[in-house]
């Protein structure tokens, strides 16, 4: 876990070296990283060993270097999943072209294509090629897809290359990388942060094509996750029906039911710094689902309901709980009602809205009035997306002065 984002702190970072005569240049980005107190962990492709050997690695990380997807001894220590796990940051460089492609369509046949697919830290890029390889309309394609998912490019730089043209190719330096890696984290907040986020409506199922749920429509939610995602957040949105896209960079899981998400966000709990409950979840549900669709036989049908779990206030009540933060959707008494909602659920922070037929509900802008025990902050009417922004500046420093108040709140990510 990143701490406050304001001093450069120790992160763990997983560089992968690919082929390239740059690849050289990347031992002198682990030294300098390691300078800035980061813990790297080397991975290189098999083309980039004919350049630098493993050795060099291991003597400036201070680490075992990783080269095989089938390490039978490595694997069972640290295999890939762990590593992709393990990394706030995955960092490449050199990114050669041949890397690029792989990336872009989604290989997995070695360890570091394998790795970058089964992370969700942000993956950074620094491509060094030869120039007319980075012009050529193929690597132009897959730098493009790359960055619509979210991946982010630092370079090339322009100049004189290895193989004696001159254009635009070239590495970036290793203190420019590091200071792009570090300048960044001081403007993202949240750099690190494991946050879970819930968005969307629920459906409660009466039989096989109906069910009971609410207007949301996930604008507000997705918002959020693609805020914090921006403030530098490790970003968990699990989403009800919407038909929204994905915010790249973020992972998503998909339920139906307020059961189905209770699941999902519990089986996410382990490691999470923060919980924010954007969706609408069910507050009832039919007590149970007819297995056949129910006939129009009387001219009466009443439906029975129970009570569906509540997610927010199960999250606050883990005895290691993240910092927890709930939405209350008001038509009334907004700021009562949810200093009510703060105080009954145990949140650290709750975001109010006024809710109606023309408010908040499957709408294009929003208005939040944000509460915590001792303090409250109005956001105006704007797009959901300029709020989304203001609402984790807000939340950022909340977290922030939380965990230096009471720093057994937020646990700390494994
Ligand atoms: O999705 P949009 O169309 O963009 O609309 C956004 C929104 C209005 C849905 C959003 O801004 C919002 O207010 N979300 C919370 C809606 C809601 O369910 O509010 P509530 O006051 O009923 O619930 C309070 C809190 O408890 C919420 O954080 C909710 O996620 C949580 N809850 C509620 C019921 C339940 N069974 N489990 C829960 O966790």
């Amino acid at each position: 876990m990143i701490e406050a984002a304001s001093q450069p702190s120790p992160r763990r970072i997983l560089l992968g070296v690919t082929g390239g005569i740059a690849a050289y240049k990347a031992a002198e980005l682990v030294r300098r990283l390691r300078e800035r107190g980061a813990e790297v962990q080397v991975v290189m492709t098999a083309a980039a060993t004919r350049f630098v050997t493993p050795l060099t690695f291991q003597a400036v990380s201070g680490r075992p270097v990783r080269t095989d997807l089938w390490d039978d001894a490595a694997e069972a220590a640290m295999g890939h999943i762990e590593l992709a796990r393990w990394a706030e940051l995955v960092l490449v460089a050199p990114a050669s072209a041949d890397f690029l492609a792989r990336l872009a369509t989604g290989r997995a046949d070695d360890l570091l294509a394998t790795t970058c697919l089964a992370t969700v830290a942000p993956v950074w890029l620094a491509p060094a090629m030869n120039r007319s390889m980075w012009a050529n309309a193929a690597t132009q394609a897959n730098v493009a897809t790359l960055g619509d998912r979210g991946v982010r490019l630092l370079g090339p730089a322009s100049g004189e290359q290895a193989c004696g043209e001159t254009g635009e190719g070239r590495m970036l330096e290793a203190e420019e990388i590091c200071a792009a890696v570090y300048a960044t984290e001081l403007q993202r907040p949240l750099a690190g942060v494991r946050l879970v986020i819930t968005a969307g409506p629920t459906r409660e199922p009466l039989d096989p094509v109906r069910f009971i749920s609410n207007r949301s429509s996930g604008k507000m939610g997705f918002a959020v996750a693609a805020a914090a995602r921006d403030a530098g957040a490790v970003v968990t949105l699990i989403s009800g029906p919407v038909a929204l896209p994905t915010p790249p960079g973020v992972r998503r899981v998909d339920v139906e039911t307020a059961a189905q998400m209770y699941q999902e966000v519990h089986a996410a709990m382990a490691g999470a710094d923060v919980y924010i409950g954007a969706a609408a979840v069910a507050d009832y549900r039919p007590t149970c689902c007819a297995s056949n669709k129910i006939k129009k036989t009387s001219d009466r049908l009443d439906l029975s309901l129970e009570r569906a779990p509540d997610i927010l206030a199960s999250v606050a009540a883990l005895d290691r709980r993240p910092f927890t933060v709930g939405f209350a959707a008001e038509t009334t008494d907004v700021e009562r009602n949810a200093r009510d909602k703060l105080a009954r659920k145990r949140l650290d922070l709750i975001a109010a809205n006024e809710v109606g037929s023309d408010r908040a509900f499957d709408r294009e802008d929003n208005a939040l009035l944000l509460l915590w025990p001792d303090g409250r902050r109005e956001l105006s009417l704007q797009s959901k997306a300029d709020l989304a922004r203001e609402f984790i500046a807000v939340l950022a420093e909340r977290y922030h002065e939380t965990r230096r108040a009471r720093p057994k709140l937020a646990p700390v990510a494994s």
